[in-house]
């Protein structure tokens, strides 16, 4: 692969804003999701991330679970081996939901590490706060058998694994995901390393204004997963009310507007709202249309808040395997009344 050079059709790399986490670190304020789920392969999204470098995205969001982390390592080393430094790379990974016993998150690091063929991340996740395991691609209905609730204590001796990542160097920054602020509450009291970074679902139709803020004003940055609203998830993951950001009639004008798709209206206002968004994408034009957006005209003042008028509260990851018991709601997963829900 060649560098990225001023001649092609990508993007300056050094135009790509950057976000400063409250280490003083920076990171590129958008990246390429790698989740190929069922639609692209591994070989597929090791092509988008060599294909994505190529245009100038220097941030990708990897994770244990993606089962293609070895494939996107390959193309790694190919972008390393083009003169791209390790230090121009932002690299996340998770550590997935069957390995928070401490030794195991220690083991899962060491092995996406080597996957990816890198010596240290710049991220590392815990990807849900709860241990349940259920096998990729499985239907929204499965269960594991030794379902856990949120269990505060275990999830800190997960944490204080997390900690001791960074502790001998394996890990720079260490992270969240799929949290909420109950839960946050109490890992930041009892956290000897603070998290630098929450992972989350925003996109237009799902703007999580309370986590969002709640987050920022805690010093820990937002990154926006499904920041196009997913269009391309399984039949499994939809249900009946779920409503599609790119369709909604603002989105639709303000892109017409702009000569553009309207996910591209959906990354732009995540940039210029402040999180970090993480579209995945495997067609190269698209993924440089993303990437484009970012470095050209904002959006209006306006824009920003019309778009910032059609949340819909329409959370597409319900996340209904990690329920632990029956007759639950997803919605117990997300303590929606302020409060952890009770086991
Ligand atoms: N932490 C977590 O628990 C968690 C959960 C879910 C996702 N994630 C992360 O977030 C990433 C993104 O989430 P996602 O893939 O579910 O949703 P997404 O990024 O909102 O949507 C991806 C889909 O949008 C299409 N797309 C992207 N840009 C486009 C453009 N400019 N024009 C037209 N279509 C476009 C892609 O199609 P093409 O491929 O054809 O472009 C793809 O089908 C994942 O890959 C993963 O890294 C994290």
């Amino acid at each position: 692969m060649a560098a990225w050079s001023p001649a092609g059709n990508g993007v300056d790399p050094g135009a790509i804003p950057l976000r400063r986490l409250y280490t003083g670190a920076t990171l590129p304020a958008i990246g390429l999701g790698t989740f190929g789920s069922d639609h692209a392969t591994a070989p597929m999204v090791a092509e988008a991330v060599l294909g994505a470098a190529a245009v100038g995205y220097r941030h990708f969001d990897c994770a244990s679970v993606y089962g293609n982390e070895a494939a996107v390592g390959a193309s790694l080393r190919t972008i390393l081996a083009s003169g791209i430094s390790r230090e121009q790379l932002w690299i996340t990974s998770k550590v997935w939901n069957d390995k928070h016993a401490p030794d195991d998150v220690i083991a899962s690091c060491r092995q996406s590490l080597s996957d990816l063929g890198l010596d240290y991340l710049d991220l590392y996740l815990v990807h849900w706060p709860f241990p349940n395991f259920h096998p990729p691609g499985c239907d929204v209905t499965s269960r594991s058998a030794s379902a856990k609730p949120y269990i505060h204590e275990n999830y800190m001796k997960t944490w204080r694994a997390m900690e001791k990542l960074v502790d001998t160097g394996l890990v720079r920054h260490i992270g969240t995901s799929n949290m909420t602020v109950p839960k946050l509450r109490l890992l930041l009291r009892d956290a000897r390393i603070k998290p630098a970074a929450n992972e989350m679902e925003l996109h237009p139709h799902f703007q999580q204004p309370g986590l969002f803020e709640y987050v920022r004003a805690q010093g820990i940055h937002p990154i926006g997963y499904c920041p196009v609203g997913s269009p391309g998830r399984p039949a499994r993951d939809r249900t009946p009310l779920d409503t599609a950001d790119t369709e909604d009639p603002v989105i639709v004008k303000i892109a017409r507007r702009h000569d553009v798709h309207p996910a591209v209206i959906c990354i732009k206002w995540a940039v210029q709202r402040g999180q970090t968004p993480i579209p995945f994408s495997t067609t190269p034009r698209n993924y440089l249309a993303n990437l484009r957006g970012v470095v050209s005209a904002p959006l209006s003042d306006d824009e920003m808040r019309e778009i910032g008028g059609i949340d819909r509260n329409c959370r597409l990851i319900k996340g209904q395997v990690f329920l632990w018991k029956d007759g639950q709601s997803w919605e117990d997963l997300w303590d929606v009344n302020g409060e952890i829900t009770p086991a």
